[in-house]
């Protein structure tokens, strides 16, 4: 049985990536992390595409990057440790990314979450960052990307403690989008996914750039690259067809061009 399940792309155009290892809790591998990386640089290409939703399944999103794996690495092997270059992978897939997540998003796990653009969690999901149990510390951007979600104090005392926080909690905090019913987390990102999917995939495109670029810019230099990403959207038939479909009053028919 393949560790990542991944659907041919709906309609709607939507692909659905399941973590498939139940036993190790979808812990994450280097095989496992390299299969999600080559998944979405696959997705990239393919205009089929146009959102991709991951998810662990009903009752696991990941416990963390595989710790038997981990046993007996030396500084450089982790130095080396391929799984960084396959996080780099999946951080520049530049299509929506969503995150249905049920049960444990545990360190590499809710590391990966956190990749995601969108986080729908189900009320079983609990994220924590829990490495210093292991003497350890985040190693795939946990303290950088936690921080920015959830503020200072709450992401110091997760990853100083190593508690996780319930599905409840992270909403409260910004950390997820919205809360489900556990059966129900996929459906609904799916359905998210597909509501996307509908609308124009450039402008999509440039608005996940112009918000992933607010985390590395002064406010000065993201406004430039939104107004400046808002002007090249202006040579787009799909804006074009927005605008005329709305004074028309008519569903558009974006085509991505
Ligand atoms: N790596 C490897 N195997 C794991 C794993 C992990 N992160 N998490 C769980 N497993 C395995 C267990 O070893 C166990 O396997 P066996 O049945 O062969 O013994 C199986 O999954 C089921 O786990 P448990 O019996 O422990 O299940 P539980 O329901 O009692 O507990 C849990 C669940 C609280 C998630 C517990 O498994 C746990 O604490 N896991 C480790 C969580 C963790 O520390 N994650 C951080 C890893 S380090 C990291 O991620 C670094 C980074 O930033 C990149």
């Amino acid at each position: 049985m393949p560790e990542l399940l991944i659907t041919p792309p709906s309609e709607a155009g939507v692909q659905l990536l399941t973590l498939n290892r139940p036993k190790a809790h979808n812990a994450l591998n280097t095989a496992l992390l390299g299969e999600i990386a080559d998944a979405l640089s696959a997705a990239a290409s393919d205009d089929g595409v146009r959102a991709v939703v991951i998810t662990g399944g009903d009752r696991v999103f990941a416990a963390g990057a595989d710790i038997r794996e981990m046993a007996g690495t030396s500084a450089i092997d982790v130095l080396r440790d391929p799984r960084a270059v396959q996080r780099n992978r999946i951080d520049r897939f530049p299509k929506p990314l969503i995150a249905a997540v049920n049960g444990y998003a545990l360190g590499g796990g809710c590391e990966l979450a956190m990749q995601a653009d969108i986080i729908i969690a189900g009320e079983t999901a609990q994220f924590g960052q829990p490495e210093i149990n292991l003497g350890l510390i985040p190693g795939a951007g946990g303290t950088q990307r936690l921080l920015r979600a959830v503020g200072k104090s709450l992401a110091m005392k997760m990853i100083l403690s190593g508690e996780s926080i319930d599905a409840r909690s992270a909403l409260a905090a910004g950390l997820v989008a919205e809360v489900s019913q556990p059966e129900l987390t996929i459906e609904r990102a799916l359905k998210l996914a597909a509501r996307i999917a509908g609308k124009s995939p450039l402008a999509v495109q440039l608005a996940k750039e112009a918000l992933q670029h607010a985390f590395d810019s002064t406010l000065e230099g993201g406004l430039q690259f939104e107004r400046r990403s808002f002007a090249l959207l202006a040579a787009s038939d799909d804006r074009n067809e927005g605008i005329a479909a709305f004074i028309e009053k008519r569903q558009p028919q974006f085509t991505g061009k």
